[in-house]
Formats: C-alpha cells, sequence, structure tokens
C-alpha cells in the first residue's frame, strides 16, 4: 500500500519583479535572461511570510481533497529553511492548521519536495497513516546575492502542497545524492557564539552554473528513463512530464534525449523562476486546477539540486 493524490494547492507571493525590472540592479538584459533560462519574472516576498503561505496553499490542497485538517496523520515540509531555525516549518503549518500528527521537515534543496514525497511513502508503506500533507516551499529571494548577476536572475519564492492518501498511484519513487559543497551551496551564516572563531561565511546562493547545469540535463534523462522502466512502463505510457524549473534549456535538451511527447512536457519557468523545492507543487497544482492533467494519466516528477540530490518518481492520477 502506498499513496495516491487527493487533493493540490499552492501559493505564491503577490509581488512581482520582472526582466526589466533586474536590468536596473544588475548588469543583465530581458534578452539574456529570456534565452538562457526562460524566465520572464519571479514572485518575490516581501511582506508575506512563509508561513502565510505555506498555510495558505495546504488549506487550498486539503479543500481541494475534501479532507479536514484533524483527518491529517502526518505533515512533511520540503524546504531548506522555514520561518524559524526551530520549530520546523512543517509543526508552524501544524500549529495554523490545528492538526495533531506528527510534522517535520525534509532538506533535500531543489529535489526536496520528492525526498518528502519518498518519506511520506514509507509511512504509507508502514500503515501508519491514512492522509498526509505534504508540502514543498522555499523562500531562495532570501539566500540569493542580489548583487550577483550570475545567480539572481535565476531563483524566485512559492510553492505548494499535496495531500495523500491510501492507494496504489506512486508507481516507482527513488531519490539519490552525491555528497558535494562545491557546486551550489549557501553558507550558514553568523555564528551568535562569543566563542566562535570560525569564518561563517556570506549565507547567500553560490553556484557553478555551467557544471550544474551538465550534471541536471545527464540526470534527468537517465532517472526519468530507469523510473518509467522501473514503473513497469514504456515512455509511450507517460501523459505528463513535470520536471524541476531551474531552466528551459535543461528541460529542452531532456525532451530531446527521451522519446517524450514535446506537448507532455510541463515548464511555467516564464512566470516563476526556479522556486527550489516549490517547482514541482506549484506545477502539479497547475495541470490539476487547469485540467491539464486527467484521471488515469501517468506523470513522471524529477528534481536536481543542490546536494547535489536528485529525486524522480511516477505517479498514476487517480484523482
Ligand atoms: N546577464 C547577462 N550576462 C550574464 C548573466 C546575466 N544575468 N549571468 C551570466 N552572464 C554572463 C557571464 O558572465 C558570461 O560572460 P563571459 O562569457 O563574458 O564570462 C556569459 O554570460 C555566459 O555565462 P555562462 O555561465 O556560460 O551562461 P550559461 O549559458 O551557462 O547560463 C546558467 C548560465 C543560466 C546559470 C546555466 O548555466 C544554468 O541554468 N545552470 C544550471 C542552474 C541550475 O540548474 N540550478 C539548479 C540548482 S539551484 C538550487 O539548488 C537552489
Amino acid at each position: 500500500m502506498s499513496f495516491s493524490i487527493l487533493g493540490t494547492g499552492s501559493a505564491v507571493p503577490e509581488y512581482v519583479l520582472t526582466n526589466e525590472q533586474l536590468t536596473t540592479m544588475v548588469d543583465t538584459s530581458d534578452e539574456w535572461i529570456t534565452s538562457r533560462t526562460g524566465i520572464k519574472r519571479r514572485h518575490i516576498m516581501t511582506t508575506e511570510s512563509m508561513t502565510e503561505l505555506t498555510v495558505k496553499a495546504a488549506k487550498l490542497a486539503l479543500e481541494d481533497a475534501n479532507v479536514a485538517a484533524d483527518e491529517l496523520d502526518l505533515i512533511i515540509c520540503a524546504t531548506m529553511r522555514g520561518d524559524y531555525i526551530t520549530p520546523s516549518q512543517a509543526c508552524v503549518i501544524q500549529k495554523e492548521l490545528g492538526a495533531h500528527c506528527p510534522a517535520f521537515d525534509v532538506n533535500g534543496a531543489c529535489s526536496g519536495f520528492i525526498y518528502a514525497l519518498d518519506v511520506a511513502d514509507g509511512f504509507f508503506a508502514r500503515k501508519r497513516v491514512k492522509k498526509a500533507l505534504v508540502v514543498g516551499f522555499d523562500n531562495l529571494s532570501a539566500m540569493t546575492d542580489w548583487t550577483d548577476r550570475n545567480t539572481c536572475v535565476l531563483f524566485g519564492d512559492g510553492g505548494g502542497a499535496l495531500v495523500l492518501g491510501e492507494g496504489d498511484g506512486l508507481k516507482t519513487i527513488n531519490v539519490e545524492a552525491f555528497g558535494n559543497t562545491d557546486l551550489i551551496y549557501a553558507p550558514r551564516g553568523e555564528s551568535t557564539s562569543p566563542m566562535n572563531k570560525r569564518e561563517m561565511g556570506r549565507p547567500v546562493l553560490h553556484m557553478n552554473g555551467a557544471e550544474v547545469y551538465k550534471f541536471a540535463v545527464s540526470s534527468m534523462v537517465r532517472l526519468i528513463d530507469r523510473a518509467i522502466t522501473d514503473a513497469g512502463l514504456t515512455q509511450d505510457d507517460i501523459d505528463l512530464v513535470i520536471p524541476h524549473q531551474a531552466n528551459y534549456r535543461i528541460i529542452k535538451s531532456a525532451e530531446e534525449k527521451l522519446h517524450i511527447d514535446k506537448s507532455k512536457y510541463v515548464c511555467n519557468i516564464a512566470e516563476y523562476g526556479n522556486t527550489s523545492a516549490g517547482c514541482l507543487p506549484i506545477a502539479i497544482d497547475e495541470v490539476n486546477r487547469t485540467g491539464r492533467v486527467k484521471r488515469g494519466d501517468n506523470i513522471v516528477l524529477c528534481a536536481f539540486g543542490s546536494g547535489l540530490t536528485t529525486g524522480v518518481c511516477v505517479i498514476r492520477w487517480d484523482k
């Protein structure tokens, strides 16, 4: 016994930062950002907290699933950092929803949402839960160096949530990590300890874009191909591919190498940029609410990110 998806929700901040606006902040152009990444706009948190936005996404998912908060047996939030160092963002969401169940965060960077789904799968397999809420949300604007044109044009804030129930929608899931602290990293920042003598580094994202790009393309193709086989399906059986939204060229490159019709790839990067653990649940909510996904469809989710981590799964849409 594993899970099926019962409901979806998402939330992004109201403030929109366009490529044109970015040209007043760093030496860049709409033409460069659009042609190199596919990004046109990103939503950035100004007055909203992660608590407000994650709870909004969670409530929408519960409503869509027709599940009450007190029916939840588990809450997992995939994020690199919540509103608090402690408690976890999942516990904050639990408090706001009035739920009574175990709650904790998972940090798998951009692959975090698939890591969280894999953990939830374990709870279902052990028959410990009947209903679970899995949230994926990141606030990358708070850890971006806004003077670095190599990174600041790429990221946005936002995320979403899924309500899961017992079922056999999940066909296969796999996560990986390749311990690496050079290609994408953000130091923790200052220590409050008067005894600390160690330089902690600025808590902003550093990235070797070209190397991550190569890792991303080769991982996506390998992971999607293997997951489809593991699910006992062929590429023809896949109805939607929802990849991590880091760069539309990475998605295009995977499209070229796989044999899945190009119309089946979901790409909303133009509107949101890379929201890390938020990318997949935002896109899942979008295909649900626009009717792009139909009952019985086989969906592939695939992500890669800091860690270096990867995650992939195949889910049949049972809603
Ligand atoms: N505007 C204008 N020029 C720029 C900008 C910008 N915003 N950023 C970089 N450039 C310049 C560079 O300085 C370089 O100039 P030079 O040739 O004079 O040195 C030139 O553009 C080309 O730079 P490249 O790095 O080669 O550009 P590339 O085509 O590789 O695109 C990018 C860079 C978009 C970062 C790409 O490498 C990429 O998408 N990498 C993967 C990122 C990713 O997937 N991250 C996911 C993980 S993030 C996470 O986990 C939170």
